[in-house]
């Protein structure tokens, strides 16, 4: 449906409503997507990144952090363990970190899509010849955040970075027929309500096939440490007022809200989300993956998380999704065999 600015504005404010809205967000969710909740398993392969997102526990300049990258045999047999799971749909997720040259990105790649699974890549800004050649490769969905649509805001808070680049990776990545995944922080400093229903209809605008929603979580070892943030209940609206605006898409219960609260992506399933990404990153990684403190699972393994979810959506009355689980149940293109 349509939603002006103003209406948005008035519903993310809306406290007292705030049942209403997921109750029609879920409603709206069973009606046009179903009552499978699809999975996806996360591989956090690298947590070296070249950037210095003030948000971020993974920026640059946090000196505290013990880096790592998974070789590629690692990051294969990870792959494989989740597959052998059942999951899929895999999400490579990483810092910007350039060991990932275009080359080894693609043999991964290949490596992956030899299995019967959809994949998607989560590795940041990179140029159109490198997106070409991973979707080439076989990548079918790929996903960033685009964080704020504050230009002003990102420019402060991702120093060295330019929100126009991101949006036009964003177009790019559309462009080479990737299923596209966006989404935004929820408060963020000086993130104000009318700035959230902005993202909301910039995430309309350009057709994201899914979008992550979560809280700002602060970072005690980041300049925003003391920056707020840990807003549940705004992002459960504002993910819940995304299903309003985009019926089908695919929106995740994130990580980040079962962050703040242990049933944070019951929470979340209930008011409009439809898909769960499991953490299937294996031993010491997960820890060291600390985009902000408190994140859930990071002492659990696969197995416990794939078992743990289950048994989560089925109590719920909702059932695991059997396919890919694309926007529209599209089945994952090839565009080379
Ligand atoms: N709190 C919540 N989410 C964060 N992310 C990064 N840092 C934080 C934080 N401190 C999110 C960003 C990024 C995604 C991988 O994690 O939105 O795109
Ligand atoms: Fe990880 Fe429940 S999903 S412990």
């Amino acid at each position: 449906m349509n939603l002006s600015k103003a209406q948005i504005t008035e519903l993310l404010q809306n406290e007292e409503n705030e049942a209403n809205l997921l109750r029609r967000a879920d409603e709206v969710r069973h009606q046009f997507v179903g009552d499978e909740v699809h999975l996806r398993g996360l591989i956090e392969f690298s947590n070296i990144c070249r950037n210095n997102c003030q948000y971020c526990g993974l920026q640059r300049n946090n000196k505290k952090l013990a880096r790592y990258h998974m070789s590629e045999e690692e990051l294969l047999h990870t792959a494989k363990q989740a597959i052998d799971m059942g999951f899929k749909t895999l999400v490579l997720q990483s810092g910007e970190d350039m060991y990932y040259s275009q080359q080894r990105m693609c043999k991964i790649i290949e490596g992956i899509k030899k299995y019967d699974v959809a994949l998607t890549l989560s590795i940041g800004e990179r140029d159109y010849a490198e997106y070409k050649a991973f979707r080439e490769a076989g990548a079918d969905r790929y996903l960033m955040r685009i964080e704020t649509t504050d230009k002003d805001l990102y420019n402060r808070l991702d120093p060295g970075m330019s929100w126009q680049h991101r949006h036009e990776c964003l177009l790019m990545i559309k462009e080479l027929g990737y299923e596209l995944g966006s989404g935004i922080m929820v408060g963020l400093p000086n993130q104000s309500v009318e700035s959230i229903a902005e993202d909301l209809l910039y995430l309309k605008e350009i057709g994201v096939d899914m979008a992550g929603i979560g809280p700002f979580i602060p970072h005690p070892q980041t300049p925003l440490k003391n920056a707020g943030g840990n807003n549940l209940h705004l992002s459960l609206r504002t993910m819940a007022i995304m299903r309003l605006l985009l019926e089908d898409i695919n929106i995740p219960a994130t990580t980040a809200m079962e962050s703040l609260h242990p049933q944070g992506r019951i929470m979340a399933l209930k008011g409009g989300a439809n898909v769960v990404m499991p953490n299937v990153t294996e031993g010491e990684y997960r820890r060291l993956y600390e985009l902000y403190p408190g994140k859930a699972c990071v002492d659990d393994t696969p197995l416990h998380c794939r078992t743990c979810i289950g048994a989560k959506i089925a109590a719920i009355g909702r059932k695991v999704g059997q396919g890919y689980g694309g926007h529209k149940n599209k089945m994952p293109q090839r565009i080379k065999q």
